[in-house]
């Protein structure tokens, strides 16, 4: 043992001692070295060294003189070091390098003189306030170009001119407030423009945007779509803006576009979203919807309209959506929800209808869901008929609303259910309650139950766990028995299902 430690505080001293690392480096035998807390970039450095990672280093400003003699250097990573400066050309003779990493510095503009060979580039979290057209000139290799998160106002095309290879365009949590069109970008599959101040996309800006596949532009001031989205679209988010329609006859040519993010705008309503014939996913949360969307596409899986003002689901809201697996109406001000509107979905797994203002459990529901969240309702009662085929049921959320008694024949029907949430209801806690206290048990069903509002001598005791009522009910089945007893015998495992087990104690149940 002794000799092993000896060994190891040899080998990270022989490490740090060695000609070919310099000090609070490590390297290792993949020709890549790591720093921390480096007042500047050391000398000796190996010079087949590929990949330079620095870290939590106090080093203000970058100079060429760091770099001479990495020649083999393929990355070089600088993080949170404080850098405000780079030298001019630092980076030009580092003639293989691919990735140029500089984040959460305090650079105020691009290094200049970057080197033809780059591939990656990300100066996230700096302070740059504007690119320049020199700044990304030559460099018709770069595939990835990251600006997250610094002080930007404006881009055109001019800056970008030279990426001809550009497939990744990230500039989100800037200041941009214009942009101007066309953009030159042949390859980019990838643009996100979130939290700018963005009011308007110019109607030429896509034009030679012939491969864009993922584009957002949610957190700005949008009012309106952009128009002329390019047609290879797969996915637009536009949420947080302030947009009050969408018109989808201007959006009828994205034949391919399959996600589309409308959150957190102020639509009133939505209407003709089937023209997006391959929409699979649409989120419409937060808006002002006061009725569901109508004429939805078809291949539609994912639907969410939560916190909207929605009073209705009718049976013609769902007609054609055979392919819906996610539907989320929580939020909303649902009452009427009609009876079987639901049966056509039948792939629909997961229903979120919680805080709405459902009076009972909706009848009729798919078969085949395995989640129903109906927390923060007025139902008052189950009943068999509402449950008793959702046999593939996993999860059933009934906290918060206003029942007080439950009926063992629901529960018998449920086979599957995992997870059962009845806390925040006015109980009953009479004998038959307890009664499906065991039944649950007995099925594995994990079970927040919450207390007792009736009778007067339970109230706020907890009904899966209290003794108080255990006790009582003891008694009362015992008596019940007896009474049996003389009619047929009691099997001994029927007894010991009823006969409550003193180690239950050991659960609780309890909600904050
Ligand atoms: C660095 O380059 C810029 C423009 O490329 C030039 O204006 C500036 O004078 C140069 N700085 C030094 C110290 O050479
Ligand atoms: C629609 O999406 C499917 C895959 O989800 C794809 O195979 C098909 O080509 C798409 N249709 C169009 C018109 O792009
Ligand atoms: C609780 O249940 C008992 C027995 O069914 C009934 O007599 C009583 O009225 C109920 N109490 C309340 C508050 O519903």
């Amino acid at each position: 043992m002794h000799l092993l430690c000896a060994f190891l505080v040899w080998l990270s001293l022989s490490d740090g001692l060695s000609p070919n690392c310099p000090g609070r480096c490590s390297c290792d035998s993949m020709q890549s070295v790591q720093c921390y807390r480096l007042m500047e970039v050391p000398s000796g450095i190996p010079s087949t060294t590929k990949r330079l990672y620095i870290s939590h280093s106090r080093i203000q400003h970058l100079q060429l003189s760091y770099f001479t003699g990495l020649f083999a250097l393929e990355d070089f990573i600088l993080l949170a070091s404080g850098t405000e400066s780079v030298e001019n050309d630092t980076f030009k003779t580092l003639s293989i390098l691919k990735t140029l990493e500089l984040l959460k510095n305090k650079l105020r503009q691009v290094p200049s003189g970057l080197p033809a060979s780059l591939e990656v580039l990300k100066l996230n979290d700096n302070s740059i306030r504007a690119l320049h057209e020199s700044d990304f000139e030559g460099l018709k290799r770069l595939k990835v170009l990251e600006l997250k998160n610094n002080l930007i106002s404006s881009l055109s095309p001019s800056m970008l001119s030279s990426l001809i290879s550009l497939q990744s365009l990230m500039v989100d949590g800037n200041n941009i407030e214009s942009v101007a069109g066309p953009l030159a970008l042949p390859h980019l599959k990838h643009m996100s423009m979130e939290n700018n101040k963005l009011r308007l996309i110019p109607g030429n800006f896509f034009t030679f945007l012939q491969s864009l596949q993922f584009l957002s532009f949610s957190g700005n001031f949008l009012t309106k779509m952009p128009m002329n989205l390019p047609k290879s679209l797969l996915s637009l988010k536009m949420e947080r803006n302030q947009l009050k329609v969408v018109r989808f006859r201007d959006m009828k040519h994205l034949e391919t576009l399959s996600h589309l993010y409308l959150s957190e705008n102020f639509l009133t309503s939505i209407e003709g979203a089937q023209q997006l014939a391959n929409l699979t996913t649409l989120e419409v949360s937060q808006n002002q919807l006061q009725m569901l969307p109508v004429k939805l596409p078809a291949r539609l899986q994912k639907l969410d309209c939560s916190s909207n003002l929605i009073q209705r689901v009718t049976a013609q809201d769902f007609q054609d959506l055979r392919d819906l697996k996610h539907l989320f109406l929580d939020n909303n001000a649902v009452s009427l929800f009609e009876a079987g509107a639901l049966q056509k979905c039948s792939q629909l797994s997961n229903l979120a209808l919680e805080q709405n203002l459902l009076l009972s459990i909706p009848l009729r529901l798919p078969k085949t869901l395995a989640r129903l969240d109906l927390k923060g309702n007025a139902i008052q009662d189950i009943a068999e008929r509402e449950l008793k085929d959702l046999k593939q049921l996993q999860v059933l959320n009934l906290r918060n609303n206003k029942i007080s008694a439950l009926d063992l024949k629901v529960l018998e029907g449920l086979p599957r259910l995992r997870h059962l949430y009845l806390d925040g209801n006015p109980w009953n806690c009479t004998c038959s309650l307890l009664r499906a206290r065991e039944v649950l048990k007995a099925k594995g069903t994990d079970v927040k139950g919450g207390q007792c509002a009736a009778p007067a001598e339970q109230q706020g005791e907890s009904w899966m766990s209290s003794k108080k009522i255990m006790r009582q009910c003891e008694h009362h089945l015992h008596q019940n028995e007896k009474g049996k007893e003389t009619k047929k015998k009691l099997k001994p495992e029927d007894s010991s299902s009823i006969r409550p087990s003193v180690d239950d104690d050991d659960y609780d149940y309890e909600i904050d």
